[in-house]
């Protein structure tokens, strides 16, 4: 079934862990109205007997299931029964994929998210949100800035101490963790700490963790702006300096779910950078130094993009296999045949393409591929303020060749 498939059509109706008596009159007439209610089992069983329709448990893994699931109910009345808010990291937005937004109609309830705002009393605008299921929860350190409000729903009981443990790792043991447990139900509670001396047992499955962040003192508070200081990063020395990749950013302009590739990525500073504008973004970095490769699998957990995929080898074989990019980094292996052949086909139209130069070798391959393609040469010289004697004088350091193209 997709989004051509006639005469399919759905109602999907929130319910919260109240169930029942917590849904307004047009999710229940909804729901006695149906012919079969598809749902998770716990959602299922909420449901009161005047529900007469056929109820249909989820299959385990649902979403390849969905469109068979619905093609052999096509024709009858279906209700599908959602947690909460059906389209907030919920099931409602698959459906309207599948089926069109046009045929799926979303009966609201108030999400997790809203009753934890209410509980504290968080303007939901003011706060960010983060699911830790099915994901990485170190990427939440690419948001630990003091005075965020974050909301975190995690996969199961284990969550909330996993999370004080990576906030206090991460320098902002100072802040307070609330575990807001089973939401709406005559059982809801909640549990109130720090990070640093998070104490509580693991608890019950059914939670939001709600952390204000609070940097420990002496925490360096890093952005997420492009440029952080060259010692944000375990490296040897092959790193794109701070001023550099600053301009190197903006040049490779990262934008909504944009994929770079950063070939020649030593210690993956441009890489980690690109992922941390845009939780949206991805990016593969490619590094043909084993130990290398290793030390930017490391950078990316550390600074919260441990998403970053890394690939040891040698461009341009190396590049071979990889998804079509927005943008391409060459911060090593300009000189290596085919390099800019390979990523220049693969980019996607529009695609922006920045390399960098230190040598006259290497800066002699980005003055024939400016030839070739167009775009701009820019020609960067940085001078440190640097002790010079009992007194202070200005240090330079290589100068740098960038070049920056637009693929038409
Ligand atoms: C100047 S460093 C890049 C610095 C990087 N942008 C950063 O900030 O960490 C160049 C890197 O390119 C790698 N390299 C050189 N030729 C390569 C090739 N053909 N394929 C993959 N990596 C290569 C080197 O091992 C080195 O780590």
């Amino acid at each position: 079934m997709n989004s051509t498939t006639p005469g399919a059509s759905v109602t999907v109706v929130g319910i919260g862990a109240d169930g029942w008596p917590g849904l307004g009159d047009p999710g229940r007439a909804t729901l006695r109205h149906a012919q079969v209610v598809l749902g998770g089992g716990r959602q299922l069983d909420l449901l009161p007997g005047e529900v007469t329709a056929q109820r249909v448990p989820w299959p385990t893994p649902l979403l390849p299931a969905l469109p068979d699931l619905l093609a052999a109910h096509a024709g009858r009345r279906i209700c599908v029964l959602a947690s909460g808010d059906p389209m907030w990291f919920g099931i409602g937005s698959h459906l309207a994929r599948l089926v069109g937004p046009h045929r799926v109609r979303v009966v609201s309830h108030p999400s997790s998210i809203s009753l934890a705002c209410a509980r504290l009393g968080w303007p939901v605008e003011r706060v960010t949100v983060r699911s830790a299921v099915g994901r990485d929860l170190d990427r939440i350190r690419r948001d630990l800035a003091p005075g965020r409000l974050l909301l975190v729903l995690g996969p199961d009981a284990t969550t909330p101490a996993t999370l004080a443990r990576t906030l206090t790792d991460a320098g902002y043991g100072a802040s307070e963790l609330t575990v807001l447990a089973a939401l709406g139900t005559d059982r809801e509670h909640r549990v109130d700490g720090s990070a640093h001396d998070w104490k509580a047992e693991p608890g019950d499955p059914l939670h939001v963790v709600a952390v204000r962040v609070a940097a420990t003192p002496g925490t360096r508070v890093l952005s997420t702006v492009p440029g952080l200081p060259d010692d944000a990063f375990d490296h040897d020395g092959a790193l794109t300096k701070r001023e550099a990749r600053a301009l190197a950013l903006s040049r490779l302009a990262p934008t909504v779910d944009d994929l770079l590739w950063d070939v020649g990525a030593g210690c993956g500073s441009v890489a980690v950078e690109w992922l941390r504008t845009d939780p949206s973004t991805s990016a593969v970095a490619v590094e043909a130094r084993a130990e290398r490769a290793e030390r930017i699998s490391g950078n990316a957990r550390a600074l919260g993009v441990p998403h970053l995929r890394v690939v040891r080898g040698q461009a341009p074989d190396a590049l071979a296999d990889l998804p079509a990019p927005d943008a391409v980094f060459v911060g090593g292996g300009l000189t290596a045949p085919g390099v800019f052949d390979a990523v220049w086909t693969a980019l996607r139209p529009g695609g922006r393409l920045v390399a960098h130069a230190v040598t006259l070798e290497g800066e002699r391959v980005l003055v024939d591929q400016s030839v070739q393609r167009g775009g701009d040469l820019t020609r960067l010289s940085v001078e440190r303020a640097a002790p010079l004697g009992g007194f202070t004088g200005w240090k330079p350091a290589r100068p740098l060749v960038q070049w920056a193209v637009t693929k038409p």
